[in-house]
Parts: structure tokens; C-alpha cells; sequence
């Protein structure tokens, strides 16, 4: 399988949830399994590329022959994946918390009688789609890939984040409740780049892993 068509390509994937410490027992997290980003780390393999998969949390196995790094919180992906670097491609199919908790306790937070509940403060977390993406000193990718999870107006909104994040390919896809995505085995997802929208019809997440990876490797090998 080495000499595939990704044959000597160094790619990076993000996978699953991070979470986010309140204190030493509670976190804040997300619905996302880690489903979709392992199918494409393990499809990426399995053309030739050599994979670092950075995967939050999961509870899924490890893909077959995927280096793997496992980190909890946003800050440790990003240097999970800065660590992975340099690389031909990266892709970010991670569902990363926007936010962090500003005022983590070191000790398990005491529900005391008559006093008011705790208030959680936030503060936002570094984009690492983002930071990649804008990457300088020869470190930006030929190719970064992300992801955009929508509710609503998601079209609008994945062009939005295709040129704020300065990725090069944005797969939009619909996690509204009843979608089913987070978590599921299937994703209808769209491939947006400079060119226009590329609409693929709703399938198995190792599906949309497998069209992705050729679609990389067509554009790596600049077909
Ligand atoms: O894990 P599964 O259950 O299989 O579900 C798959 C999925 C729905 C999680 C996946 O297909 C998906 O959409 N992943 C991106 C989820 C997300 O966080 O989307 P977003 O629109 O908030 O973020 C946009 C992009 O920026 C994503 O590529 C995300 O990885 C990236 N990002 C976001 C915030 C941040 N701090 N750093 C990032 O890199």
C-alpha cells in the first residue's frame, strides 16, 4: 500500500471532540465520535500517505496504520499538530471547542448549601485550522483542508469560514439535530473551494473518507 498514489505524502488529520476542564472530574465537550476524522486518516493510509491522526477523546479503535497522538483539550491538539509538522496536507475534522475554561479549579468545585451555583468564565481557543492555514517559514501545507459543522445557512456560513480560516477546501456539512451527523455512520457533506461547490450524495463517513482522499490525491499530484 505504500507505493499508492499518496506515495511519500506527510498528512496531518484532526479527529474527534476536545474537552475542555471545568475542574479535575468535569469538562466541557461535544457530540463528535471521531468517526468521520479516523475514516479519513485511515483512507489517507491507505492510499501511501504517512498519517499522523491528533484525535481528541474517542471511545472508536485506531485506524490501521496511522501514527496516532492522543490530547484532551484545544491547546494540546494544536500542539499535536504543530509537532506533526511540516506536512503536505492537513486536514481538520476535529469539532474543536471555540472556548476554553478561564477559570479552571485546580480542586473538584464543592456544591455548598445556600450558595449560588458557580459561574464558568470563558475565553476563546486558538483556531488551528486557522493557525495552520496562515502558517509562515515554508510550514503551510500544499493542501489544508477543513471542516465547517453547520445548523444553519450552511452554505453561507462554510464560504464564510473558507475565507476567513484562509484554508483551501471547506467540507460543509449539516449537524442540525435530527441530521444525525455527530455520532452516526453517515454524513452529507459539500466540497467547497475556489471553484464552486461540489455536492456529494448522502453516504457511509468511510465513503466520504475515501472520495476525499482521492480528491487530495488528485490535487497533490496535480491532475
Ligand atoms: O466525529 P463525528 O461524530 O464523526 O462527526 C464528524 C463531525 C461532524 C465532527 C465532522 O464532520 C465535522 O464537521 N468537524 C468539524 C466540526 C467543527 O468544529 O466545525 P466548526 O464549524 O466549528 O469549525 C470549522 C473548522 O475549524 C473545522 O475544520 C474545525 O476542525 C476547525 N477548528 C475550529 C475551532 C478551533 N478552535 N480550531 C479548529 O481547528
Amino acid at each position: 500500500l505504500s507505493d499508492g498514489p499518496l506515495k511519500g505524502v506527510r498528512a496531518v488529520v484532526t479527529s474527534g471532540p476536545t474537552h475542555e476542564a471545568i475542574d479535575p472530574v468535569r469538562y466541557i465537550a461535544n457530540h463528535s465520535s471521531g468517526k468521520q476524522g479516523h475514516a479519513i486518516a485511515a483512507a489517507l493510509a491507505r492510499l501511501g500517505a504517512e498519517v499522523t491522526l491528533v484525535s481528541g477523546p474517542v471511545h472508536i479503535p485506531d485506524p490501521a496504520g496511522v501514527r496516532v497522538v492522543r490530547v484532551d483539550s484545544a491547546v494540546e491538539m494544536l500542539n499535536g499538530v504543530r509537532a506533526a509538522l511540516p506536512a503536505d496536507v492537513v486536514v481538520c475534522a476535529a469539532a474543536v471547542a471555540d472556548w476554553t475554561v478561564a477559570n479552571r479549579a485546580t480542586e473538584k468545585r464543592k456544591k455548598k448549601v445556600g450558595a449560588p451555583p458557580p459561574v464558568i468564565e470563558l475565553a476563546p481557543n486558538p483556531d488551528i485550522l486557522m493557525t495552520v492555514s496562515k502558517a509562515e517559514g515554508g510550514l503551510r501545507p500544499r493542501l489544508v483542508v477543513g471542516f465547517a459543522a453547520e445548523t444553519e445557512a450552511l452554505l453561507d456560513n462554510a464560504r464564510d469560514k473558507l475565507a476567513r480560516k484562509g484554508c483551501d477546501w471547506i467540507v460543509a456539512n449539516d449537524v442540525s439535530e435530527g441530521s444525525g451527523t455527530f455520532g452516526g455512520d453517515a454524513n452529507l457533506v459539500h466540497v467547497i473551494d475556489a471553484d464552486g461547490i461540489d455536492s456529494w450524495p448522502r453516504m457511509g463517513k468511510d465513503a466520504v473518507a475515501a472520495r476525499l482522499a482521492e480528491r487530495i490525491a488528485n490535487v497533490l499530484r496535480g491532475l
